[in-house]
């Protein structure tokens, strides 16, 4: 396949539940925000998180009449034939579509990926200039990276989903001759400082340096982020008091730093213009 002209972002871990769907969000509303065209493709057949995140704020947006960025948007077909085959043809059809019409439409593409292994799973790993994989923070969720030795706590043997971004990355080296920017970020960071996560710390600078990949500044724990989902908004936008409960403006405020911190290390090749700070219409492929 094409490499696409636009940044892809893809946002990956074969744990499930360690904060892909809503990352992917947040990057794609900041990225809305900050002027740029941003498209987006829900790659979790299954579960269509972010598609129901897009959604939901389109639903918000009408309800309320505020004018809310979305990005342009593209799952896939979420009805299931009998041949696997067949299925796998028509969603890599819909994928290829999607790349095609964004790569020189768009500044940015991101793309949420499922838990699990897939051939678009595995494709869309090896067309991502940026990998963003949120870890949560607890020495079991790092075993999906690496097996720990007990003892030293450092990586002994390379996971399942290790290996496949590293075949990613052998693959888009060859093709491209550029390498995938592989970003470990943590997640649900506890608020209180405990020997976990002063374990789970050392533990991904030894994940990284045994994968070549950075750990970048994490998100907090927040409550805030289990209520933004329903109407379809991030911590980038104005929240009113049903989306983000009452008392969530410290949170929210804290919870957009660290985002922009998040993006800031992800050296993501940032160029305002006045003409992207019109965002593109919703798209959401059937
Ligand atoms: N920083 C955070 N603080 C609190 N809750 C969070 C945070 N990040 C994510 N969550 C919550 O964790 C749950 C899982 O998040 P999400 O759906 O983004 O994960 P996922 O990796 O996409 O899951 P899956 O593997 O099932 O696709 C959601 O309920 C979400 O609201
Ligand atoms: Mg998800």
């Amino acid at each position: 396949m094409a490499r696409s002209g636009a940044h892809v972002i893809v946002v990956g871990n074969e744990k499930g539940g360690s904060g892909k769907s809503t990352t992917a969000f947040h990057l794609a509303i900041y990225l809305l925000h900050a002027g740029h065209r941003v498209a987006s493709i829900d790659v979790d057949s299954r579960q269509q998180t972010f598609t129901h995140y897009v959604r939901n704020r389109r639903a918000h947006s009408q309800e309320r009449g505020v004018d809310l960025p979305s990005p342009k948007h593209f799952h896939l077909p979420s009805a299931w034939g009998d041949s696997r085959r067949e299925n796998d043809q028509a969603e890599f059809d819909v994928f290829r579509r999607a790349i095609g019409e964004v790569e020189n439409t768009a500044d940015f593409v991101i793309i949420d990926t499922p838990g699990f292994d897939t051939n678009l799973t595995r494709l869309a790993h090896s067309l991502a200039d940026t990998l963003v994989t949120p870890v949560n923070d607890s020495l079991i969720d790092l075993n999906v990276l690496a097996r720990m030795d007990a003892e030293t706590g450092l990586p002994i043997e390379t996971s399942h989903y290790a290996r496949l971004v590293q075949r990613a990355r052998s693959e888009r080296l060859a093709v491209t001759n550029e390498s995938v920017d592989w970003v470990l970020v943590r997640n649900r960071i506890s608020m209180l400082g405990s020997r976990n996560a002063r374990q789970v710390h050392a533990t991904l600078d030894g994940i990284a340096t045994r994968f070549g990949c950075r750990v970048a500044d994490g998100i907090a724990e927040r409550v805030i982020f289990r209520s933004l989902f329903s109407s379809g908004l991030t911590v980038f936008d104005p929240l009113d008091d049903e989306a983000g409960g009452e008392g969530s403006s410290v949170s929210h405020v804290a919870a957009r730093q660290e985002y922009r911190n998040l993006v800031a290390s992800l050296n993501l090749p940032i160029i305002l213009s006045p003409a992207q700070a019109v965002a593109e219409p919703m798209l959401l492929s059937a």
